[in-house]
C-alpha cells in the first residue's frame, strides 16, 4: 500500500515527531513525513527531522504582521505536497479559520488532558491542583474551537500523590509517544473518519474516544 503523506508542524523539542518518526521506522505507521514546519527556528525537534533527511522549514510567525499571513506562509509550503494529514506535535500557535478550513478532517492534534478538561495551558498543574486521580492525553481532529474537535483516542495515567506538574508531564508524554503514532495510523489506514462532523471507528460512529491504558487499546 502506498505511504500517506504527512506534514508535521512542531515548535519545540518534538519528541512526538520523533516518536512518529520511529513508528514509521518500525513499520507500524505507513507514512512519509514529506515536511516538518517550525515556528522557532531554535527547535530542537528540526534536528529530529534533518537527521533523517526530511525537508525542514523554519516559518517564524514573529516574521509576520498577522495570523492570517504567517498560516499562508505555511500553506504555501504545505499545498504541493497535498498531505494526507497535517499533524500538530507540539506546535504552539493558534491556527486562523482559514488554516483550519482548508485541512479540515486531516488536521489533527495532541493535547495534554483528557479533554474536555484542561483545554489550553498548565494541564499537569491543574490536573494536580484539582486532585484528579486520573490525567492523561488525547489525539483530536481540530476544529474552528481551540482544543475541541472529536477526540480519536485517549490515554489515561494515574496521578501519584507524589507528582508535580513535571513528573507528571514527563509521564504523560511517554504515553503520548504511543498512541499519536496510533491515532495516525487509525486515519490513514482509514478505520478512523470524520466526516460530515462525526468521527467513525471501523465504519461505525465513535461515540466515545478509544482508550490506551496500561498498554492496551480499549475499543
Ligand atoms: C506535548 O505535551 C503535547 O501534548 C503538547 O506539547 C508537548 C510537545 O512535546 N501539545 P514535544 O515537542 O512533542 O516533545
Amino acid at each position: 500500500m502506498e505511504k500517506a503523506s504527512l506534514v508535521v508542524l512542531i515548535s519545540g523539542s518534538g519528541s512526538n515527531l520523533l516518536a512518529i518518526i520511529d513508528a514509521i521506522k518500525n513499520n507500524q505507521l505507513n507514512a512519509e513525513i514529506k515536511a516538518v514546519i517550525s515556528n522557532r527556528a531554535t527547535a530542537s525537534g528540526l534536528e529530529h527531522a534533518s537527521r533523517e533527511n526530511i525537508s525542514t522549514h523554519v516559518v517564524d510567525h514573529k516574521q509576520y504582521p498577522s495570523r492570517e499571513l504567517f498560516d499562508q506562509a505555511m500553506m504555501q509550503i504545505i499545498e504541493p505536497i497535498k498531505p494526507e494529514l497535517v499533524v500538530l506535535a507540539g506546535f504552539m500557535r493558534i491556527l486562523s479559520k482559514d488554516f483550519i478550513a482548508k485541512y479540515q478532517h486531516r488536521l489533527i492534534n495532541i493535547h495534554p488532558s483528557l479533554l474536555p478538561k484542561y483545554k489550553g495551558l498548565n494541564t499537569h498543574q491543574l490536573a494536580i491542583d484539582n486532585k484528579d486521580k486520573i490525567h492523561g492525553a488525547s489525539v483530536h481532529y481540530v476544529n474552528f474551537e481551540l482544543d475541541s474537535g472529536p477526540v480519536v483516542i485517549q490515554a489515561e495515567i494515574p496521578v501519584l500523590t507524589t507528582d508535580t506538574a513535571e513528573t507528571l508531564a514527563a509521564r504523560v508524554l511517554q504515553q503520548e509517544h504511543k498512541i499519536y503514532p496510533m491515532a495516525i495510523q487509525l486515519h490513514i489506514s482509514g478505520r478512523v473518519r470524520y466526516d460530515n462532523e462525526q468521527l467513525k471507528f471501523d465504519n461505525r460512529p465513535l461515540t466515545k474516544p478509544l482508550l490506551w491504558k496500561n498498554n492496551k487499546l480499549i475499543t
